[in-house]
């Protein structure tokens, strides 16, 4: 192959190629160790030596432009490949957003974020304690006995290894062992309340496994059951919204207060007239309550000769059906978007 004729055929075949990995291919036919420009550069040493000068530095010129052409060739390919890769991944900046999908707060968590509210308004301090309890703070404290049925296993979930004896581990059926945390560590005057989640082993239409409550706690030294009535007519007339709410105190009972009782209100649904939801009786149960009894002060160390105080406990699943007319406690645990996204 002449000089002329090696610059024209190269020229042609680099400009027909049209991936990089065939243009390496081309390029060898040229430049590699069997290329024609090589050729002729192993043929100068048959040359005399004044020929051989001339016609190296020409074979040298032609490389050069040989290379100089796939230079140009493969920096073109590469520039094709980039703008055929950026148009197959290009992103259409125009196009519509997927759709805002703003959060809401749960049910329940609205109903303790209002519960907390309203408390707050009259001087309460929120305390909080672990889910999972001891046996201590969950029953002996609270002057529950040994043989009470609530510590049975079908009633409370224990830890696994743990025994239903003092020192075992359980998960909290009520947030009365906030009540015995605090007062370990708080002398009076305390005016608490302590929501969260409980645990009892218990499912139907009305039970789930884990509910929430929200206990309350004033102790000082001239608390009395005036004050107790007073504070949880007015909390429950404030949480529905009702200015004349009737209410309604029934005798009952509970280890850890004394007296304790039951706290109806009218029901909110009829007015008191009577229907389903208060099974025809126009009252509604709403929680449990009474004066803390002189032994759990004593388990805290606490003067009982000086000071008195009560405590309540209400289920917050419930006052949330109530509030907002709810008919089975199970949806609120379903995450049903339909059901959650009345509430956002
Ligand atoms: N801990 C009781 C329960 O879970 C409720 C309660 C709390 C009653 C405080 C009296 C005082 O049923």
């Amino acid at each position: 192959m002449s000089l002329d004729e090696i610059l024209t055929d190269a020229a042609r075949e680099f400009a027909a190629v049209t991936s990089l990995p065939v243009l390496d291919q081309v390029k060898a036919r040229y430049l590699g160790k069997s290329g024609a420009v090589t050729a002729l550069m192993k043929g100068l040493g048959a040359l005399p030596v004044e020929a051989r000068k001339q016609q190296g530095a020409r074979i040298n010129e032609v490389k050069e432009q040989v290379e100089t052409l796939l230079k140009a060739r493969r920096e073109a390919l590469q520039r094709e490949a980039l703008e055929r890769q950026l148009a197959a991944e290009s992103i259409d900046v125009t196009l519509p957003g997927r759709g805002d999908a703003p959060g809401g707060l749960h049910p329940v968590t609205r109903t303790l974020a209002r519960i907390e509210r309203l408390f707050a308004s009259i001087g309460f301090a929120v305390a909080d304690g672990p889910e999972i309890e001891t046996d201590f703070h969950n029953f002996t404290a609270l002057n529950i006995p040994q043989n009470h049925p609530a510590r049975a296993m079908h009633d409370t979930f224990y830890l696994a290894g743990d025994g239903a004896t003092d020192g075992g581990r359980l998960l909290r059926t009520h947030t009365s062992p906030v009540q015995v945390r605090y007062m370990q560590q708080t002398r009076p005057p305390i005016r608490i309340i302590a929501p969260g989640r409980v645990y009892r082993c218990d499912s139907d239409v009305t039970h789930t496994p884990m509910f929430h409550q929200v206990e309350g706690l004033w102790v000082d030294e001239t608390v009395s059951f005036a004050d107790l009535k007073g504070v949880l007519a007015e909390f429950m007339a404030r949480f529905f919204e009702r200015d004349n709410l009737a209410v309604r105190f029934r005798p009952s009972f509970f280890p850890f207060t004394e007296p304790s009782a039951e706290m109806d209100i009218a029901c909110v649904i009829c007015g008191g007239d009577g229907c389903r939801v208060c099974s025809h009786t126009g009252w509604l149960e709403v929680l449990g309550c009474g004066m803390v009894h002189p032994n759990v002060f004593g388990h805290v160390g606490i003067d009982a000769e000086r000071y008195q105080g009560f405590a309540f406990g209400l289920g917050v699943e419930r006052l949330a059906m109530l509030r907002y007319g709810v008919d089975d406690l199970r949806l609120f645990f379903e995450n049903d978007m339909r059901f959650l996204r009345q509430f956002a």
